[in-house]
């Protein structure tokens, strides 16, 4: 198989942009309309991650043991979109459902390359796509042994804490394993759209999940104004290697920096750290006071540990006590963080800023974690370099 063509190529589709993907959809629902009413009506979310993601996988498939890993999860996380039979019953993905993905994405590939799409290229697109569509089959059938495609959860409790964020807290059906400073897909049924939240609590006895959310758009929205208790969500795999890597050198301090609701996850990292407790400073910032929506909860935890500084700061504030600047100056005035291991969390501005603030200041690149994204929310494939710090900026982990 001709790799570096095969790359080229890809490199190639991607000039066309948001057309590639347009024409992609168009031609999938017009080989197979039955898929149409998996995906959402308005497509912007979804855009081209289908796409990019699949493109990206084909293009590094000579690194076998990362493609492996990538598309396993991905399978795996997959179980959560379910077809429909004739008679409109939920089925789950089979190789028919990859048959039609692999013919839209030929087609794509045929239109946006012209002249440059040969014969060769074509029969190697085809082995690679079979390639990545054996492995998401089998990541799904493995997983289909230890968990369940997706849990139900009952909104147990609803808290609103400001006119646009919410806290709530939900019970799985079944027990959902997760990492602190991992996220899970949420699906509100009313509004069938998948969005990501970081739980704000370490993995608890009983399963409640609690989630934080602040609205930005029309999912944060819903949550943080129609949710109810009693109303049912649908949870997806946990997902994430960043900020649950927290424990990768345990003898280090540890410095969290969180911008908003961008919170929950550290929070759950904090939690987690009780059973194994180390010098932790916790930098929580915000506009003003009033974005400070989980301070009461914070300093809860760090009053009962003597391993925990909590450090609200604020831009702007009336008869306000404490640090004054954004999350990261306000971070880095607290440094020197020699030793240290840094966990930055919030709107992607915020920890760009953060990061490069530290950085500045002196704290080495690698000893920082953020999530980042890339194409969609699995592990980046080995080599590849983060491309873009998620958005953390609304929902749980925004
Ligand atoms: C073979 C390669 C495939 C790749 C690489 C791939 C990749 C992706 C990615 C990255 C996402 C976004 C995940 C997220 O943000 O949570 C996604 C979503 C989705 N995929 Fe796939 N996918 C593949 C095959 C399929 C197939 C065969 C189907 C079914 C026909 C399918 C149906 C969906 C649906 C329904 C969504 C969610 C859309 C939404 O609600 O926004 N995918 N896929």
């Amino acid at each position: 198989m001709d790799v570096v063509g095969l790359r080229q190529s890809w490199a190639q589709l991607q000039v066309a942009g948001p057309e590639a993907a347009r024409y992609f959809y168009a031609t999938l629902f017009t080989i197979a309309p039955e898929v149409r009413s998996m995906f959402p009506t308005n497509m912007r979310y979804q855009e081209d991650k289908l796409l990019a993601a699949l493109g990206h996988i084909v293009s590094h498939v000579d690194d076998e043991r990362e493609l492996a890993g990538f598309t396993r999860r991905l399978g795996a996380d997959h179980r959560r979109f379910r077809g429909a039979d004739r008679q409109g019953r939920a089925v789950p993905l089979a190789q028919g459902h990859y048959r039609w993905v692999g013919q839209a994405l030929l087609a794509t590939l045929e239109r946006f390359l012209g002249p440059r799409w040969t014969p060769g290229l074509r029969a190697d697109w085809t082995a690679a796509y079979e390639v990545v569509t054996r492995l998401m089959l089998a990541g799904a059938a493995d997983a289909e042994l230890s968990s369940p495609p997706l849990w139900e959860a009952e909104v147990l409790r609803v808290q609103r804490r400001r006119a646009d964020v919410c806290v709530f807290t939900v019970r799985p059906n079944y027990l959902c394993e997760y990492l602190p400073g991992q996220s899970l897909p949420v699906q509100v049924p009313q509004l069938r759209l998948w969005r990501y939240l970081s739980p704000a609590n370490a993995p608890r006895a009983d399963g409640t999940i609690e989630f934080h959310v602040r609205a930005t758009g029309r999912f944060s929205t819903y949550l943080v104004r129609r949710l109810r208790v009693g109303d049912q969500v649908l949870l997806g795999s946990p997902t994430g290697t960043a900020l649950s890597s927290y424990g990768r050198s345990p003898h280090l301090r540890l410095l969290l920096v969180a911008g908003g609701t961008g919170l929950a996850p550290l929070r759950a990292v904090v939690e987690a750290l009780r059973a194994e407790p180390r010098p932790t400073t916790l930098v929580v910032g915000g506009r003003t006071p009033d974005d400070l929506y989980d301070d009461a909860a914070v300093w809860e935890l760090a009053g009962a540990s003597g391993w925990l500084r909590y450090v609200p700061t604020v831009q702007t504030a009336w008869r306000w006590s404490g640090a004054v600047g954004t999350a990261g100056d306000t971070a880095v005035r607290l440094g020197p963080w020699r030793d240290t291991d840094v966990l930055v969390c919030g709107s992607p501005q915020m920890t760009r800023e953060t990061i490069g603030a530290l950085v500045a200041s002196g704290v080495a690149a690698q000893r920082i974690l953020a999530e980042v994204y890339d194409h969609c929310q699995y592990p980046p494939l080995a080599g590849q370099a983060a491309a873009a710090v998620r958005d953390f900026s609304g929902t749980g982990v925004r």
